[in-house]
């Protein structure tokens, strides 16, 4: 995936309006946006389409996907039918429910991110002991795209060493969780931001700020 600024934004708003408010400022610094769940449930799907015919942007849906096959599958379809350039799914549930979202992604001719470890200090007790080997499978599997945490470096560079220098890796926790943006592109290849742009008094300057 070419992403402007390497900087994708999180929006994590609860609202349409809200949502068109800090795209309008900030699109000039952004070409992708990630959206979730706060967002999806908050205006349907369609909220995928409106942003991306507004706006132009690419737009990588975060809903860590992680149930069975025939489940995962049923997610993807509608995702991807939504407009979705890339979803996010979840690794821990194994080769199996992962295979079915590249299966779809593969079908659309769109993109999956594989989740490895995430950023929040909770994921330290349970995911991040697997997360070498979510990567190896991921490998594996021949998966290019990962998702890989901005807040611990250390895990972060792990993981690249991992999945080798041609994978495409994106990476949360720039900003409200600690993470350092120039640092954290140092390994990955885009980060990923939300409040520190869309709370900021000044989305554009934040954007500016991230950029320098
Ligand atoms: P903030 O506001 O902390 O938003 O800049 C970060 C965004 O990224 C999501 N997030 C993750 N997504 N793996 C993911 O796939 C992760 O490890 C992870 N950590 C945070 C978060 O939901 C928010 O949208």
């Amino acid at each position: 995936m070419n992403i402007k600024n390497n900087l994708i934004l999180a929006l994590d708003v609860g609202s349409e309006s809200e949502a068109i408010d800090i795209c309008e400022k900030v699109k000039e610094s952004i070409d992708t946006i990630k959206i979730g769940y706060p967002l999806a449930l908050a205006e349907g799907l369609e909220i995928i389409k409106k942003l991306k015919d507004k706006f132009g942007f690419k737009v990588i849906c975060d809903f860590k996907v992680a149930d069975i096959d025939a489940t995962n599958e049923k997610i993807c379809e509608e995702t991807f039918k939504a407009g979705a350039d890339a979803i996010i799914c979840h690794g821990f549930v194994g080769p199996d429910s992962v295979q079915a979202c590249l299966d779809v992604a593969n079908k659309y001719e769109k993109e999956l991110f594989l989740l490895t470890e995430m950023s929040h200090p909770g994921a330290k007790k349970f995911l991040q002991p697997a997360a070498d080997e979510i990567a190896k499978m991921g490998i594996k599997m021949g998966i290019t795209n990962y998702v890989a945490p901005a807040t611990r470096l250390d895990r972060l560079q792990d993981i690249r060493n991992i999945v080798g220098e041609d994978a495409y890796i994106i990476s949360p926790g720039v900003g409200k969780q600690g993470g350092d943006g120039k640092k954290t592109l140092e390994i990955s290849n885009a980060i990923i931001v939300g409040r520190s742009i869309y709370e900021a008094e000044n989305p554009k300057e934040a954007c500016e700020n991230l950029l320098k």
